[in-house]
């Protein structure tokens, strides 16, 4: 351990570590928090919070979740290959299947746990079966700006469980440049062979860029690949993109059977902890068969299926997504405006969604402005200082008025006139 004091004492003594706040109340994106080192309380307005649509104190919503834990209690204690499923399970993967255009949909306790069983079915299927030979490699190709869960099934991906209870042929990956097609076609020209089964895996909506994944060119390369399988990974744009917050399909005005019609496979990830204010993740599919292998993979059979009272909150809010779709217009509407704020006070953001990254001028520190923003402006904005872009992490959600956008970009323009002064050249 002594590797570890010392590495955490240079880390504080570089400032690399995250300031942390503990949150004692929210009323909309009013947020009352405490710094535990001093133990002072302040009252600040949240632009950091992944309650996309506000439904996180929806009374409807909490409705649900008291009334499921009072039907079922606060746990299922067990997974659901061993205990069985509750009803609310069923339900929810049935609304998410009509949602997202898919009709199977197995749940998971969160993302990383859906994509490693994901990786671990597809790539290793089960246990041995008699009669069936497994020979195929399997080639994945990855953006190499996905999220941590991705990178994580991935990289597991090649010595998971399918290869330690039984020959499973190889897995080989390989990163394409962010949001590329034509370099995934390249990549694709380069590694695969005539029998890999092939699977290209990418974030829908990127969650530190903001950006969308190009759908349709990703589309046009991979019919040239009969069978492949596309996997989006809609964290950041389910109810967030789409004019009714279906996601990336909705946004390109396409729906997965046009895949399906093209020869490639269709998969979607969903998940409760942003749109849903929940907590989990389901994948969706077009393939029955796949399921049960979802289900017995390690990752459902190790591990608590989802609580009662989140499947009931994220099964309230997806119904209150489909009856109320103005809720997403209102999100689509602030991302617009706050977006357009942003760009008239020179900001530089990247992207396109409610997730908005803002580059700073490199002399100042994210960290820095953020502090700034939130001690004298009230401001809660995310920091990102630790990838090779730093940023301020900006998330807006159907909640904000226009007064609350206003007072973001006012505090931003202030803190940025105190602390940074341009070299002006002759
Ligand atoms: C693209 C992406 N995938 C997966 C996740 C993880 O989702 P969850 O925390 O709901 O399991 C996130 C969370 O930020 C994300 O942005």
């Amino acid at each position: 351990m002594q590797t570890v004091k010392d590495y955490v004492q240079r880390w504080y003594e570089s400032g690399l570590d995250p300031d942390e706040y503990v949150c004692h109340q929210k009323q909309g994106n009013l947020v009352e928090i405490s710094e535990p080192a001093t133990g002072e309380r302040w009252t600040v307005l949240t632009f950091c919070t992944n309650d996309t649509l506000g439904l996180v104190q929806e009374a409807a919503v909490k409705q649900a979740a008291i009334d499921a834990i009072l039907q079922y209690g606060t746990s299922n204690s067990s997974c659901s290959v061993l205990s069985g499923r509750i009803e609310l399970h069923q339900q929810l993967e049935d609304e998410i299947s009509a949602f997202k255009h898919l009709p199977h949909t197995q749940l998971f306790i969160n993302a990383w746990m859906a994509m490693q069983a994901l990786m671990d079915a597809f790539c290793h299927l089960a246990i041995p079966v008699p009669g069936f030979q497994h020979n195929r490699e399997t080639l994945i190709l990855t953006d190499v700006l996905n999220h941590g869960c991705i990178v994580s099934a991935i990289v597991n991906a090649g010595t998971r469980s399918g290869r330690v209870f039984g020959h499973s042929p190889r897995v080989r990956v390989k990163a394409y440049r962010h949001c590329d097609a034509e370099d995934l076609a390249r990549k694709l020209r380069r590694y695969a062979q005539p029998d890999d089964r092939i699977m290209v895996v990418s974030d829908a909506v990127f969650s530190m860029d903001g950006d969308i994944a190009p759908l349709p060119d990703m589309l046009d390369v991979l019919q040239n690949y009969p069978g492949s399988v596309i996997m989006m990974d809609e964290a950041h744009a389910s109810g967030a993109i789409g004019a009714t917050g279906r996601g990336i399909y909705e946004h390109f005005g396409i729906l997965p059977s046009q895949a399906i019609q093209r020869g490639v496979t269709p998969l979607i990830m969903t998940t409760f902890s942003k749109f849903a204010a929940s907590a989990g993740a389901a994948i969706s599919t077009h393939v029955a068969e796949l399921i049960p292998l979802l289900n017995v993979s390690p990752t459902s059979i190790g591990t608590i299926s989802l609580p009662p009272p989140n499947t009931a909150a994220a099964l309230a809010s997806l119904r209150l997504v489909r009856k109320f779709p103005e809720r997403v217009q209102r999100l689509q509407e602030n991302t617009r405006y706050l977006r357009s704020r942003l760009a008239e006070h020179d900001f530089l953001a990247l992207g396109e969604t409610n997730v908005i990254p803002v580059i700073l001028p490199p002399e100042l520190n994210p960290k820095s402005f953020c502090r700034q923003l939130m001690q004298e402006h009230g401001l809660w904005v995310s920091p990102i200082w630790y990838i090779a872009k730093p940023r301020l992490r900006i998330t807006v959600n159907a909640l904000h008025s226009k007064e609350e956008m206003e007072r973001l970009v006012t505090g931003m323009v202030t803190v940025r006139d105190l602390l940074y002064k341009p070299t002006i050249s002759a």
